[in-house]
């Protein structure tokens, strides 16, 4: 595998493990606000990035590469507003995606086609999460400050149960 490739492949396992990290502390905070079900969200979301590092481990080892593993960057973000977590989250997914992306283009400029083909399944899921994000962010615009409606929209996010990603299917 060409090595600026490998390389940004590695280096995402940290980003989604950070990602993982960072959601966690997202549902602290919501945990001790008092809303399970976003806690409960973002938990399943913390789950969700945890898989995706060990998509992109299992990727580099099928195809014959060693993993390095980097430590973890501590995440720092503190909150005022139930609202800001939301718009936390979809500025990272932003900056996921983008992250994606140059891998996408890395893999392009070197005709790695097999890495741009795996690529597909997070492309997909990218869209998936900023969409999640933006909808999360438009009800608490609408709802947040109704205390029925918020509490509503606590038990809907309890309710997301986690299931295993298509591509850690079977293993
Ligand atoms: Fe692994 Fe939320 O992107």
């Amino acid at each position: 595998m060409d090595k600026h490739v490998y390389e940004l492949l590695n280096d995402q396992i940290n980003k989604e493990l950070y990602s993982a990290y960072l959601y966690m502390s997202f549902a602290d905070y919501y945990e001790d606000e008092g809303l399970s079900g976003f806690a409960n969200w973002y938990m399943i979301q913390a789950a969700e990035e945890r898989d995706h590092a060990l998509i992109f481990r299992k990727y580099l080892l099928d195809n014959g590469c060693s993993v390095k593993l980097k430590a973890i960057d501590q995440p720092d973000k503190t909150f005022s507003t139930y609202l800001e977590p939301l718009e936390a989250a979809l500025e990272h997914e932003q900056y996921v995606t983008a992250l994606i992306n140059d891998i996408y283009g890395a893999a392009h400029d070197v005709k790695d086609y097999r890495t741009m083909k795996f690529l597909d399944w997070f492309i997909e899921e990218q869209l998936e999460e900023e969409t999640n994000a933006e909808d999360m962010i438009t009800k608490m615009k609408l709802f947040g400050t109704d205390a029925k409606a918020l509490y509503d929209l606590d038990k809907e996010y309890q309710a997301r149960a986690y299931s295993v990603p298509t591509p850690l299917a079977g293993e």
